[in-house]
């Protein structure tokens, strides 16, 4: 009886997994086989028949295309004899024919330079030397494999067309596209933005934008996906265009919570000058977004601070190390310690954060420890109390087995970029999408359902599902009689009525019930949702309101079911996870400290997202501390006041760990050396103890800390450092279970947003159909243009004598403007300004930042206090 999954490739007996090609049971084995439009992760295409190979099987001998066709029981594959080596080369000849490859099929290939005289007559733009892909050109690595050589002809068309060098972060030439597709497919099938497509031009097949626009007006999120999956040099990264990598890195994305894995590419001279999604990577397969993938540059910088300063009397003095070390010890002698705090960055390791806590706590005796912007630690004990952790309660990846999905109050797509992809692929394979969410954000175009709440009034929405579920009966009968507050519960849940809520939250009753329907009726629902409600009580609830409707659809221990709290910044569950014991609480209690002169040193690491409110407010309040040291990679608006600045290290000169959104550890590896006075924040408060002459902080390296954190971090206990490979080792859980009790909870504590104020909105989307929409033209660059409009609905149209068409602009709180456009009156909640942009705009004025990190200056969609003001003329976008 021959095995089911068993034959043999050149001779070597072999076994395929269920599911698998032919091409990539070969892989699997070592096995070479050429491919082109073949990539792993995506399906199987077989346009390009580089990948053929003979299979002989029931005594029939047949050519076929290794990467579409799964493999007979018992057959033989040759994948190199002769007349599949023909045939391969005939292929190859014809995909050729429209690429110059007058090189490729030259035996001078490596010796020639780009002027040299050629005997071939390749002009010198067609040749593979000043292809920015040379010798990382997967076409120039198949023609070598195949070896076609002189013989080949020479002849090819050249398409002469124009290069598009003016949208932002890549390069598309398509005269060496050989229209594989693999970009077309991965925009597609992976991230489901369809910026790309093929299009034809005089009946030739290329590829392009839908209607030949800019990458701006085709909904390109600029995640780069299409870049590292094309296998010439027709979609190239603009930065370090043409540079050669010395050493490829893996390592650990620091610009977002969820911890891509990435492979660096590193120059001769220490520089990254490549960043692209590691296909092996368990929290992204593979996958990026623009911060990720164009975000990385600033380590190169020439802005970069070299050497710590002082401010002295206005005069700014260079130091050295040590000097600024004593600086700093003599700056906060004669503070009371908890008059001192120690503020770390986002993108702090575990390793800075761990030694910071034993700093503060040793040496200066203080229990103010903080990262910056974290508020979750305000909610993270309702988080394990609910849930058991205060992380996802199941893998990213997980979401995608959800026949439903909620998204309250969040944006992943840009905040947690992969994480949103996951949900756009569940949304595509079925999974129905319920958004609660005042703003419009990329998921609202996904949603079956989308609940439009007045700002801060979410939970009170799900208190709204939650009643529906059970006045349609859509509750989890089995699951829920075994829950012994069921019916006290169920009583309690009357108060909630639907018409109260429709006139607290602005969400049509028959809105509601048509959600709860869906959830209802969905075997499994992952709940995504925002941390950072107006107040720690909404959030509270928010959280609570989750756990409750979990209970209620039996998905709190369903395996396809997850619970997911979004967050900002890389490293702050890691934070969080060290900084608990110590019982710090959110910055928003630091702020009222600093401004109340409760706090009057602080010791701070920069590098965190300067434009939110909460941020603002941080930034302003450090101006009335008595002393403040700053650890930093720029100059920038907070060192233009600090007392002392001292340069720090980036992920690419730094060895550490992080904890990503699902509480997995993940690596950061250094492929570059320390080449000035940087530090790293742990060698900083090393320093720092030992100058105040404490004992045991004189760590050798990174390893050595991360040794003594599995000693005293519970999470981290008994994990080696050795264990965390590229793809990381989840925390250990050490919380007890949670109860699986419902959470009683009374109408009027949930409802605590003042509703009598006007509060703006702001959404963004990758794509809009509206017809205003233009690009000009500014130095060379793609820019984007739209006449933005703003919402309101009919009783704030009233309220503020403002009439559909009118131009109006919306200001902040703080009177500076926010929005500006034209008002259509139409189905937003009252006292509530919505206004949508559209990503490309952003997008290019990103690339265009001066300051090197601009990640930090990427604005978020927040949901603010507004005023309102008609104006006769716009100043326009
Ligand atoms: Fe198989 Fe292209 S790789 S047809």
């Amino acid at each position: 009886m021959p095995d089911p999954n068993g034959f043999t490739i050149d001779g070597i007996e072999v076994n395929a997994q269920k599911g698998q090609t032919i091409l990539e049971v070969a892989l699997d084995r070592g096995i070479y086989i050429p491919y082109l439009c073949y990539f792993p992760k995506m399906k199987p295409y077989g346009a390009c028949r580089t990948c053929l190979v003979e299979v002989e099987a029931n005594g029939r001998k047949m050519l076929v295309a290794s990467c579409t066709t799964p493999p007979t029981p018992d057959s033989n594959v040759s994948t190199n004899n002769e007349e599949v080596m023909d045939l391969r080369r005939n292929v190859i000849e014809l995909l050729m024919t429209e690429h110059p490859h007058g090189c490729l099929t030259c035996h001078r290939i490596k010796l020639c330079g780009p002027q040299d005289i050629c005997q071939r007559h390749v002009s010198v733009t067609d040749r593979c030397t000043i292809c920015p892909k040379n010798e990382r050109c997967e076409l120039k690595d198949t023609v070598r494999m195949v070896e076609l050589d002189l013989r080949t002809p020479l002849n090819y068309h050249r398409r002469n067309l124009p290069v598009h060098i003016d949208d932002p972060f890549y390069d598309r030439d398509y005269n060496l596209c050989i229209v594989c597709a693999r970009c077309v497919r991965v925009c597609e099938e992976i991230r489901f933005d369809s910026a790309l497509t093929l299009t034809s031009r005089s009946g030739v097949a290329l590829v392009g934008t839908a209607h030949g626009t800019s990458l701006l007006e085709s909904g390109c999120e600029f995640c780069g996906a299409c870049v590292d999956v094309c296998p010439t040099g027709a979609l190239v990264e603009r930065s370090y265009k043409w540079e050669k990598a010395e050493k490829q890195i893996k390592t650990t994305c620091t610009n977002c919570p969820v911890g891509c894995q990435m492979i660096a590419e590193v120059n001769k001279f220490g520089k990254v000058i490549r960043f692209k999604g590691d296909i092996e990577g368990k929290t992204n397969n593979g996958q990026a977004c623009f911060m990720g993938k164009f975000g990385y540059d600033y380590s190169n910088s020439k802005k970069r601070l070299k050497k710590p300063y002082v401010r002295q009397d206005g005069v700014l003095k260079n130091l050295s190390i040590e000097e600024a070390v004593q600086h700093i010890n003599d700056g906060i002698k004669g503070f009371d310690p908890n008059e001192i705090a120690i503020i770390t960055a986002p993108r702090s390791t575990n390793e800075d954060v761990y030694v910071a806590s034993r700093y503060a706590a040793e040496v200066i005796g203080t229990k103010n420890l903080v990262s910056v912007t974290n508020d979750i630690s305000n909610v993270s004990k309702r988080l394990i109390n609910n849930f058991g952790c205060e992380y996802s309660t199941k893998s990213i990846w997980n979401i995608e087995k959800s026949k439903c999905i909620i998204v309250i109050d969040g944006n992943p797509t840009e905040d947690q970029n992969v994480l949103g992809v996951v949900i756009k692929k569940a949304a595509r394979e079925g999974a129905k999408i319920i958004v609660i969410d005042s703003r419009e954000t990329e998921l609202t175009r996904y949603a079956t359902v989308w609940l439009r709440p007045k700002p801060g009034t979410s939970p009170l929405v799900l208190y709204g599902i939650l009643r529906s579920l059970l006045d349609q009966t859509l509750e989890n009968k089995e699951y829920v009689k075994e829950i012994n507050n069921f019916e006290k519960y169920r009583r309690n849940l009357y108060q909630f009525d639907l018409s109260r809520i429709n006139s607290d939250t602005g969400v049509l009753e028959k809105e509601i019930s048509k959600a709860a329907l869906c959830l209802g009726k969905s075997e499994s629902t992952s709940i995504v949702f925002g941390t950072e409600q107006f107040t720690i009580e909404e959030a509270n609830s928010l959280i609570d309101a989750v756990k409750n409707f979990t209970l209620m659809t039996g998905d709190f221990e369903d395996i396809n079911s997850g619970v997911y709290p979004l967050y900002d910044g890389p490293n702050l569950m890691g934070t969080n996870i060290i900084f608990k014991d110590i019982e710090s609480t959110g910055v928003t209690t630091f702020v009222k400290a600093i401004n109340r002169g409760e706090i009057k040193a602080v010791m701070l690491s920069d590098g965190f997202n300067t434009t939110s409110g909460n941020s603002r407010k941080f930034i302003n309040s450090l101006k009335n501390l008595q002393f403040l040291a700053v650890h930093s990679l720029f100059d920038n608006e907070i060192t233009s006041f600090a007392d002392l600045v001292i340069p720090s290290t980036t992920y690419i000169e730094q060895a550490g760990t992080i904890v990503n959104l699902e509480g997995r550890i993940l690596p950061i590896n250094p492929g570059s050396e320390v080449k000035n006075d940087e530090l790293h924040g742990w060698q900083l408060m090393s320093r720092l103890a030992e100058k105040s002459k404490n004992i045991g902080f004189q760590y050798e390296n990174s390893k050595k800390i991360f040794e003594e954190m599995s000693h005293n971090v519970r999470e981290f206990e008994g994990i080696s450092i050795n264990d965390i490979k590229q793809s990381g080792v989840f925390v250990k859980n050490s919380s007890t279970n949670p109860d699986r009790r419902f959470l009683i909870n009374h109408y009027d504590e949930i409802n605590t947003t003042e509703i009598s104020q006007l509060y703006f909105a702001p959404g963004r989307i990758l794509h809009s159909s509206k017809d205003d929409i233009s690009v000009v033209k500014e130095n060379g660059s793609n820019i984007l243009t739209y006449q933005n409009t703003i919402n309101i609905n009919k009783s704030t149209s009233t309220k503020f004598d403002i009439n559909e068409g009118d131009n109006v602009n919306v200001y902040d709180s703080e009177g500076i403007l926010i929005a500006e456009g034209s008002v259509s009156v139409n189905g937003m909640a009252d006292l509530v300004v919505g206004s949508t942009s559209i990503f490309g705009k952003l997008a290019t004025e990103m690339e265009n930042m001066d300051y090197p990190d601009w990640v930090t200056l990427f604005p978020k969609l927040e949901v603010k206090s507004a005023t309102m003001k008609k104006v006769e003329n716009l100043k326009g976008n």
